[in-house]
């Protein structure tokens, strides 16, 4: 889009949202666009603690669908609005509700912990729900004689085992194919391209595991390496005295972060790393769901209600 189009299209959405009394949300790997015409920018857990508090009856939300579900669970009175039905996640598509029922069986004993990228149906099955921010902490807070199923990220679930030192904790196979596709060959050269930087990790990545194990036994400086979610990263890297950053996330996240910290450098681990759901949503979609409010998420009051459960866990830990 030209920018001189692209302006007017802003300034007509901040008039219409002020109009209507509408909150954007939008996650950090949304287009820059639709990160400038948003009145929050945040990771999973940010944006759910977000949805909770607005005043606005309305919360149009720039990200994928299974976080729109999430603020619709959390504010039932809210309408909530997702500018593309199709914007989904390949992560939360990684397991079924059957697959899940038949699981908790085989295990009747454990405590299950999802992770927020899961449909509502999933997130009714749990007993936590956690984000890559408090998943630790989360799992901090579980007897440690409690089995634990954690699911569907696998790599998230082996940081965290990792982390904890919990042996009885058994992770379902599933992985977002963006940060899956991030391999240790792809860190190795954008790492040697940029000696000095830091690495900083989400813990969805492929390339987490080799890395962790790298820290562990005293082959990568652990100073410089860091494994945290994307609003943990932004924080990070503002705080940190590194001038150099090699990412390894989903690359929108890189656009806030030069913004936030003109004198630094930030690469991509891999440019490849970019979800095509997230990039769905488009300037021209956000105002057309403004203007025709749509599309209204709605989560089934029975399955809503048991979610919810597992929602407010998460949200009152850290
Ligand atoms: P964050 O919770 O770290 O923002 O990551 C969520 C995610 O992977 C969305 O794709
Ligand atoms: Fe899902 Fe991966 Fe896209 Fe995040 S980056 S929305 S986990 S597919």
């Amino acid at each position: 889009m030209l920018v001189q189009q692209s302006s007017k299209l802003k300034d007509e959405i901040l008039k219409l949202k002020k109009e209507k009394d509408v909150v954007i949300l939008a996650h950090n790997y949304q287009i820059p666009d639709v990160q400038d015409v948003s009145d929050f920018t945040g990771d999973s857990l940010g944006l759910s603690r977000q949805a909770a508090k607005v005043k606005q009856k309305t919360i149009l939300f720039c990200g994928v669908k299974f976080m729109a579900e999430t603020a619709a669970i959390i504010s039932p009175e809210k309408k909530v609005l997702l500018p593309d039905l199709e914007a989904g996640c390949s992560l939360s598509d990684s397991i079924t509700v059957d697959e899940l029922q038949n699981w908790k069986k085989q295990h009747p004993d454990a405590i299950v912990v999802g992770y927020v990228n899961t449909t509502a149906e999933i997130k009714a099955e749990l007993d936590y729900c956690c984000t890559s921010s408090n998943a630790v902490n989360i799992v901090n807070t579980i007897p440690e004689d409690r089995e634990i199923l954690f699911l569907p990220d696998m790599f998230l679930g082996s940081y965290v085992a990792k982390m904890t030192g919990r042996k009885n904790m058994r992770i379902w196979a599933g992985e977002c194919h963006v940060h899956a596709g991030i391999t240790p060959e792809d860190v190795t050269k954008k790492l040697n391209s940029m000696k000095d930087a830091e690495f900083i990790i989400h813990p969805e990545c492929g390339c987490t595991t080799p890395f962790m194990y790298d820290v562990a036994d005293g082959s990568f400086d652990d100073k410089k390496i860091s494994i945290l979610s994307t609003e943990g990263m932004l924080k990070h890297v503002h705080e940190s005295k590194s001038t150099n950053f090699v990412v390894a996330t989903e690359t929108g996240i890189l656009y806030r972060m030069r913004k936030d910290n003109p004198t630094k450098t930030f690469i991509p681990a891999s440019d490849k790393a970019e979800c095509q759901y997230m990039k769905m949503i488009t300037l021209e979609k956000v105002y057309d769901a403004l203007v025709n409010e749509r599309y209204v998420i709605t989560v089934p009051k029975k399955i809503a209600d048991k979610a919810r459960l597992a929602i407010d866990r998460m949200l009152k830990i850290k």
